[in-house]
């Protein structure tokens, strides 16, 4: 199979399921991981032939997209922050309004000198090595209750030449923090299951449940849990920093007021929803 044939294969098999501007980008996305060549080369180089596990690869991607399989997973890769992260089934795959975030936290943060940060939830390590990456002045540290994040979360400091420090435990039993820190940041799971429906399969039946769902009755645990141990092991005007359920943004406010929290501050996501929080203690 040469490369023009390959796009043709493409579109045939795919279009039932997507846009062609969708399928172009699959392709042109595969083509970077499995041949390392660039749009623009490929384009150039219509005649080029696949070798025969190119091609086995090829057309098991096809099946793979058909199935709804998100490209991240399956060629184990993303982008965040421009940064490369590794992705498995054990990790969420990074969104957009995390970045936002990330954001948030790096222009607070830029200025200060000699400050420590606590990511809870570390998934692929998105949040504390981007913050890491940007923030030589900053230890940070991250946790996840699964065991397999960290081990992924590891290998994504390591690829992208930063320090940090790992806790393997629960937020929801963990009380013996040694240090205090200057800033606590989360983007812990808030889908209850009473959204599962606006959830589509490439993320129900691929993405890590234990990332996402909480029980529809305490929606809020992990903020409650999160912010009570802030208020403990946060220095004093320490910030928290969280994502949160686009739905739940006023009950979020009110929970993080509650716990003692001052000048809390909702912002909007790029697409015009509730998704994130800054308070100070
Ligand atoms: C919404 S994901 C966020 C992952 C990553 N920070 C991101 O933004 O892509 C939530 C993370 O919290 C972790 N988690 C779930 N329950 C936890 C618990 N009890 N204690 C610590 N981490 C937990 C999950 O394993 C998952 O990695």
């Amino acid at each position: 199979m040469i490369l023009k044939e390959l796009k043709v294969y493409f579109r045939a098999e795919l279009s039932s399921v997507f846009e062609l501007s969708e399928i172009d980008v699959f392709l042109y996305r595969l083509l970077d991981y499995q041949l390392q060549i660039s749009k623009i080369d490929a384009i150039l180089q219509p005649d080029l032939k696949l070798g025969v596990e190119d091609v086995f690869f090829f057309k098991k991607a096809v099946k793979e997209l058909l199935d709804e399989k998100p490209l991240q997973y399956i060629i184990g890769v993303t982008q965040f922050y421009g940064l490369n992260f590794k992705v498995t089934d054990a990790t969420l795959i990074p969104r957009p309004e995390t970045e936002e975030l990330v954001d948030w936290v790096l222009k607070d943060s830029l200025k200060k000198d000699d400050f420590s940060i606590l990511d809870i939830g570390t998934g692929s390590g998105c949040i504390p090595i981007s913050l890491a990456k940007n923030l030589p002045n900053a230890t940070i540290t991250t946790m996840d209750v699964s065991n397999e994040a960290i081990a992924v979360a590891k290998e994504n400091a390591k690829s992208n030449s930063v320090a940090v420090y790992f806790i393997h435990d629960s937020i929801l039993t963990y009380s013996s923090s040694l240090n205090k820190y200057d800033v606590i940041v989360s983007n812990p799971p808030y889908v209850r299951n009473l959204e599962k429906h606006e959830i589509k399969k490439n993320v129900l039946a691929y993405e890590p449940h234990l990332a996402l769902f909480v029980e529809d009755d305490d929606a809020l645990l992990f903020y409650r849990k999160i912010t009570e141990f802030a208020a403990i092991n946060l220095n004093e005007n320490g910030v928290l920093y969280f994502e949160i359920n686009q739905y739940l943004g006023a009950e979020t406010v009110e929970l993080v007021k509650g716990l003692g929290f001052s000048s809390v501050e909702l912002r909007k996501d790029l697409s015009g929803n509730d998704r994130m929080l800054k308070a100070i203690k």
